[in-house]
């Protein structure tokens, strides 16, 4: 039995050497400013949380997710087991309480409950589509405004390299609920010599659906052995709003250092359209939406990836768009 069961993710951590770099490209990429001090950048989306990703002045660093537990009683449970500390109030905007902890591999994973919405939000609602012959929009404009930044929902699920998957597995299930939704395997899953490439999971909320995934762990042979970040990656509105998004850090990569990763395109698994981008301090971030719902009745799936998309690909392209560039995903790059 799991400690808990977490029932969400409400934002991430990362570090980096220069604030004012990072709000630029964060703004950039959808998010707009809460609160900017000499040491801490605090940026929101445009969902009801008070904040979707916190960045600490320093050495370039993945800090980790913090995750949601569905009451003050769980949090104090999580807060007494071996690799979480006590129960803290916290400071930041919309206040609540939180208990810090480090997974197997050092990476930190934290347990929040309490925050509040922010009082200023106002319901995101899409734009309706009139497509394969529903008309929803009748008598009403389609319209964006050119070049303003797109609209992000929330901090939706992350990617980290580990160097033991399947015991990343075990303790992300013993301590959060986490369960496995995927397992990829570059070749037959049922010979016992095949690669596991990674395993994505999801939060077990009973009957309740869950995101496809909300953690990916991915083997830390992409960053030499290191442990560490692969991606975060925000929910945006619609599929408009990763376009969108493509569109503006395109036309400012040269002058601001933005480097496209990979995108746009839609996943195998999960099957979210995506559209990965690379911070000046190269940490991958991810615009996606559209991405595949289950509840807990739907067991581990095994997947041979190399049967994915086109032979001539490799394994894990995407259902359409561009191949993975395997010698840069995922690399040490991310920190
Ligand atoms: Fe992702």
């Amino acid at each position: 039995m799991p400690v808990i069961k977490a029932i969400g993710v409400q934002y991430c951590t990362l570090q980096c050497p220069d604030l004012d770099i990072q709000e630029q490209f964060l703004l950039h990429f959808g998010m707009h400013t809460v609160e900017k001090t000499d040491d801490v950048l605090i940026m929101r989306g445009d969902g009801p949380q008070p904040f979707i990703e916190v960045c600490k002045k320093g050495e370039k660093k993945f800090l980790g997710a913090t995750y949601v537990a569905s009451s003050m009683e769980d949090l104090e449970k999580i807060s007494k087991t071996d690799a979480f500390s006590d129960v803290e109030e916290l400071k930041t905007p919309g206040g609540g309480y939180i208990s810090r902890g480090k997974d197997l591999e050092g990476i930190g994973v934290d347990v929040c409950f309490g925050i509040k919405d922010r009082d200023d939000y106002q319901a995101l609602v899409p734009q309706s589509s009139n497509e394969g012959g529903q008309i929803n929009r009748i008598n009403e404009r389609k319209r964006y405004v050119k070049g303003a930044p797109p609209s992000i929902v929330r901090f939706g699920h992350y990617g980290i390299n580990v160097n033991d998957i399947p015991a990343a597995l075990e303790w992300y299930n013993e301590h959060l609920g986490i369960i496995a939704t995927d397992k990829l395997y570059a070749g037959d899953p049922k010979n016992p010599d095949t690669p596991l490439m990674g395993i994505f999971a999801r939060l077990d909320k009973g009957l309740e659906p869950a995101d496809h995934h909300t953690i990916f762990w991915l083997p830390a042979m992409l960053s030499e052995g290191k442990p560490g970040l692969n991606h975060v990656s925000f929910e945006m509105l619609q599929i408009d709003d990763v376009l969108r998004g493509h569109e503006i850090l395109q036309r400012n990569k040269e002058e601001f250092d933005y480097e496209l990763e990979w995108g746009v395109g839609r996943h195998y698994q999960g099957a979210q359209v995506f559209d990965y981008w690379r911070s000046p301090f190269k940490q991958t971030h991810e615009h996606q939406t559209d991405g595949d719902y289950f509840d807990n009745t739907i067991p581990p799936n095994d997947v041979n990836v190399t049967e994915d998309g086109l032979e001539s690909d490799g394994p894990g392209p995407s259902q359409w768009g561009p191949d993975i560039n395997f010698d840069t995903f995922g690399d040490s790059r991310n920190g």
